[in-house]
């Protein structure tokens, strides 16, 4: 089974953290992991496909390699993936052509770095020993809801154009599709195109982390707004969008090929004056995980993948306008590369049976039918039934999904003993709430018959000689039963009470109470754990590494090594007598061997240390992993000296613009047409990232009482408005607004016949997404219209800026999209060691702005994390008095810049997000970090920060490998920098 984790290499800058990232989801018990490369950042510059630093995917695919993980390929070129414009740069955004058509212009953009992208990726595939084994052309490039008259609007020449892309690029590798619209679009013998494996997308929880969604599906638009009625009651599933039928509907669809979830969700985005991610995972958690996800393998699943398993962030502007910086998603790993949410263990139990379970691949999906195999019509029973093996699978849920009742129920299945109604020793089995359980017959533990388990098995796997160690699981309170043949011998209770054990005819059934303690059972060779689902968390099945070329990859033949520890087992080896682990512990940890393939295990290294073991009662080897954490030297920020530089110098009268772009152009390839004498859209200036700046010039005639402007920013976008040096004011941005209209009254009288310029600084939250077709991701930034009393507009020229150099940007390491228009930006002064000698001394929490304007502020500080350590941290804006959300409260946003990496946008007065995690290797934990902060105040009072520091998450003694530092070079002056 691929069961796949979706993880973007670009959100997590630091190509030395990848390896951590595999390993927790090895970890997991997946075998894959979905990627996708996003073409604007890597081709900001056309004809200039970068491929190395931070970009390097041979490094993504090393990483893989050693942590054993088969990869899925998603290049595009279109990805969505909430990224801006989905991944197309800004350059393809200017051409007439219709992106993701079939129209010469746009494909011939395609076509570098498709070619360049496919050689990368076809070195990599499995075919040439390396982790690529399927590749995704395009995404999504089906229907939309809103979108109607597909197929018949399909542009498959488009489609067959990306494919020929890659097989010219020599991908032999399966190609696989994502269908949303789950209509078979694509499958092989669909008549519409050719890939090799249809897959589906699906995101039945939708997308509301309130968590006050309701079952009716209005007003549900193509993503953003709103997906249902708001209001309801926050314990309701939005269970309209579950599937019910996925494996008939995959018999009609697509019969030839493996069952596969292209995406399946995982958690959810957020956007401005959202809510913060954690609701996210909240949204998706681990009791939807269960009844959800366990809902898919009832229909057989083959390949799966979850969207996203590690999120990471939107940093340096290359998210799209409707999510914030953090892209933790609420999934099973969060931002800071932490395993803590529950879901991530849940979905280690399920992956790892899975993973045990040959019989499941081969099993053919019957219907799900309340009140079936003689359990109550509150309960649906779906059966996997063997095919060409005698094992069968019955998942069982409450017949209403989101259900939260307890219910109580038996089951009869037919076994290789009968009929057999389970629990056979008395009482019944029971769905405490959201839940959902694989009950199993006659499954195989390689030779051994397990009858039946009515509780679900985490892993089983072969110890030395013929023993055999199955752990089994179930939830606090639960009643379950197991039965084995009466001749593998009796019986015998090795740890723990309270397990009833009768003979029955030819057979030994085992019943017992799940408690928070272990029991272990020995019959004959095997060792049955039997473990409350909390506790079976703490144990990890870890595939020995086999023979080159499967060397860390998952295989059907791996040998397993089983552990019971705490926060996180990587790797297992055998090391002559020993067992070598590697892991991570967040607490002192007994770390114990529950199976092995090797006889005489006689000691433990943990990350290559040495350990104490001891054996005691039925403990084979086990040790204590100490953890005393080392006490950190965290700097308190508001204390530290900071440099000052006004940012915004273009609102004083002797400011210079003459080396700015004039807005000479009269003409637009965009689909809206201009409102204006000259074109003022920036990205038909090259500008497509960050902040933009306008410079309007006139000269006045003594009417100027107000200014009007239609302005364009994305969404959560705000602009400040100055008449040379005059505050005229801003629009603070809302959840909702992507443009806005406002009348600006000019109260003072201008000089007639002077010049005078108007400063408009324009946030820029990045392009929308989009369905196939539309051209939604082409919608302008900057000054849509405008009117000035008195005026013609074209008594206005205009002059614009962006990030300095515009598509031919200056950032060659960290990529097109990290820095904006403002002066510090353009000179580059983000940068560590900025020249900032001469620079004023103001502290942007203690002192800030007294008026509207743009502060600019740069401190810098060590830090001393000691090897061995994993300590994740996050910039905290924290606005104790000026408490973000409150209407009409401080106005103001802010730029984090981290040794030259934009790693958040922060924004009082909307939020949600304060916290900004920033991972270790953009910090340097061994040595100095450059921190800048970029302070907009929008209100006529100006504006501080409410308090600034840095917060460590986590303190974990970790195995992972210390990163080096993701490139950061230092300040050198810009030539021709303005
Ligand atoms: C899918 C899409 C992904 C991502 C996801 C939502 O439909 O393919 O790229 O946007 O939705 O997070």
């Amino acid at each position: 089974m691929i069961f796949s984790g979706e993880f973007h290499p670009f959100r997590l800058p630091v190509p030395d953290l990848w390896l951590d990232v595999f390993q927790k989801i090895k970890a997991m018990g997946f075998t894959g992991v979905s990627f996708y490369v996003d073409w604007g950042l890597v081709e900001g510059n056309p004809g200039h496909v970068v491929r190395d630093g931070i970009w390097s995917l041979d490094k993504f695919f090393q990483a893989a390699t050693e942590a054993g993980i088969y990869l899925i390929a998603r290049p595009g070129p279109y990805i969505n993936a909430e990224t801006t414009a989905g991944g197309i740069p800004g350059w393809v955004l200017r051409m007439n052509a219709t992106v993701r058509s079939d129209d010469p212009e746009y494909l011939n953009a395609t076509s570098n770095y498709m070619s360049t992208l496919g050689s990368i990726i076809e070195k990599a595939q499995i075919t040439h020993g390396g982790p690529v084994i399927l590749v995704q052309p395009e995404n999504e490039f089906t229907t939309w809801p809103g979108v109607t008259d597909f197929p018949s609007q399909m542009n498959k020449e488009y489609m067959a154009d990306v494919e020929n892309q890659l097989l010219d690029a020599g991908i032999t590798v399966p190609l696989i599709v994502n269908d949303n619209e789950v209509e078979g679009y694509w499958a092989p013998g669909s008549g519409l195109g050719a890939v090799d494996i249809y897959g589906i997308d699906a995101y039945p929880m939708r997308y509301d982390c309130e968590l006050i969604q309701s079952n009716i599906a209005i007003n549900e638009d193509y993503r953003g707004a709103n997906y249902a009625v708001k209001g309801a009651n926050p314990s309701v599933w939005p269970t309209y969008k579950f599937p019910h039928n996925w494996q008939t509907l995959h018999e009609q669809q697509s019969p030839t090929t493996p069952f596969a979830i292209a995406e399946f969700q995982g958690g959810s985005g957020e956007g401005w004056g959202g809510v913060l991610e954690e609701m996210c995972g909240e949204l998706l958690n681990e009791e939807a995980v269960r009844v959800v996800y366990k809902n898919n393998y009832s229909f057989g699943v083959k390949i799966f993948n979850i969207y996203m398993t590690y999120g990471g962030t939107n940093w340096g502007n290359l998210g799209y306008m409707n999510g914030y910086t953090s892209y933790d998603y609420g999934a099973a790993i969060t931002e800071e590369r932490g395993i803590w949410r529950e879901k991530f263990s849940e979905e280690k139990l399920e992956a790892n049976f899975l993973k045990v379970s040959p019989a499941y691949l081969t099993a053919t999906p019957g219907i799900g039918v309340n009140g079936s195999y003689g359990a109550p019509a509150s309960i649906a029973v779906t059966p996997l039934l063997g095919n060409g093996t005698h094992t069968n699978f019955y998942v069982v849920r409450q017949a209403d999904f989101s259900s939260t009742d307890n219910t109580q129920y038996t089951i009869n299945l037919p076994t290789s003993i009968g009929n057999v109604t389970i629990p056979q020793l008395g009482g019944s089995l029971t769905l405490y709430g959201r839940d959902s359980k694989f009950h199993v017959t006659d499954y195989d533990l390689g030779g051994i018959n397990l009858i039946y388990s009515s509780a679900e098995i985490l892993t089983w796997a072969r110890g030395a000689g013929s023993t055999r160690v199955l752990i089994l699981y179930g939830g606090a309170g639960e009643r379950h039963e197991f039965a084995l043949a009466r001749h593998l011998g009796n019986p015998t209770v090795t740890e723990g009470s309270g397990i009833s054990i009768k003979q029955k005819g030819s057979t030994s059934v085992i019943q017992w109470e799940v408690k928070p303690d272990r029991r272990i059972v020995r019959i004959g060779d095997l060792e049955v754990y039997l473990l409350w689902r909390n506790d079976a968390y703490n144990y990890w099945p870890l595939e020995v590494t086999a023979a080159e070329p499967i060397g860390n990859f998952s295989s059907p033949s791996k040998e397993l090594i089983l552990v019971k520890a705490g926060y996180l087992m990587r790797s297992a080896s055998l090391c002559g007598e020993n067992i070598c682990l590697t892991g991570d512990v967040n607490a002192t940890t007994e770390v114990e061997l529950i199976s092995s393939p090797a006889k005489n295990v006689r000691g433990i290294l943990f990350n290559g240390e040495k350990l104490k073991t001891s054996t005691t009662g039925t403990k084979t080897l086990s040790a204590t992993v100490d953890y005393n954490p080392p006490r950190l030297d965290i700097p308190v920020l508001e204390d530290l000296s900071w440099k000052y530089l006004d940012t915004l110098p273009e609102i004083a009268t002797s400011y210079d613009d003459s080396r700015w772009i004039n807005c000479s152009k009269t003409s637009t390839n965009n689909p809206r047409e201009l409102s204006t004498p000259t074109n003022l859209y920036a990205m038909d200036y090259g500008f497509h990232t960050g902040s933009l700046i306008y410079r309007g010039h006139f000269t006045a005639n003594g009417q100027e009482s107000n200014l009007w402007l239609n302005v364009s920013g994305g969404t959560g976008f705000s602009h400040s408005v100055w008449l040379n040096d005059m505050f005229l004011g801003s629009w603070t941005g809302s959840s909702a607004n992507s443009t806005v209209i406002q009348d600006i009254p000019i109260t003072e009288d201008l000089a007639i016949g002077r010049s005078y310029v108007l400063t408009i600084l324009i946030d820029n939250m990045g392009q929308d997404e989009e369905a196939p077709g539309t051209d939604v991701i082409k919608f302008p930034k900057g000054i849509l219209n405008y009117e000035l009393s008195g005026h013609d507009q074209s008594d206005i020229t205009w002059k614009v800026t962006g990030n300095l150099g515009g598509e031919q940007y200056q950032d060659l390491i960290r990529g097109p999209l990290n820095e904006g228009s403002m002066y510090a930006e353009r000179q580059g002064y983000h940068y560590p060691k900025p020249p900032n000698a001469d620079w004023k001394v103001s502290n942007p929490v203690k002192t800030g702005l007294a008026a509207p304007g743009v502060g600019f502020y740069t401190t810098s500080f060590k830090l001393e994390i000691p090897d061995g350590w994993d300590v994740p941290m996050s910039f905290v804006f924290n606005s104790s008095a000026n408490t973000h959300n409150v209407q009409g409260g401080p106005n103001y946003r802010c730029q984090l810049f981290v040794n030259g990496y934009q790693f958040g946008k922060y924004i009082n007065n909307l939020g949600p997000q304060t916290s900004y995690p920033v991972p270790e290797g953009i910090l340097n934990y061994s040595g100095t970090n450059y921190v800048a902060i970029t302070l907009w105040a929008q209100d006529a009072e100006g504006a501080q920060l409410g308090g600034f520091s840095l917060v460590p998450t986590a303190v974990i003694r970790s195995g992972y490998s210390k990163p080096g530092l993701a490139p950061q070079p230092s300040w050198t002056r810009r030539p021709g920098a303005y």
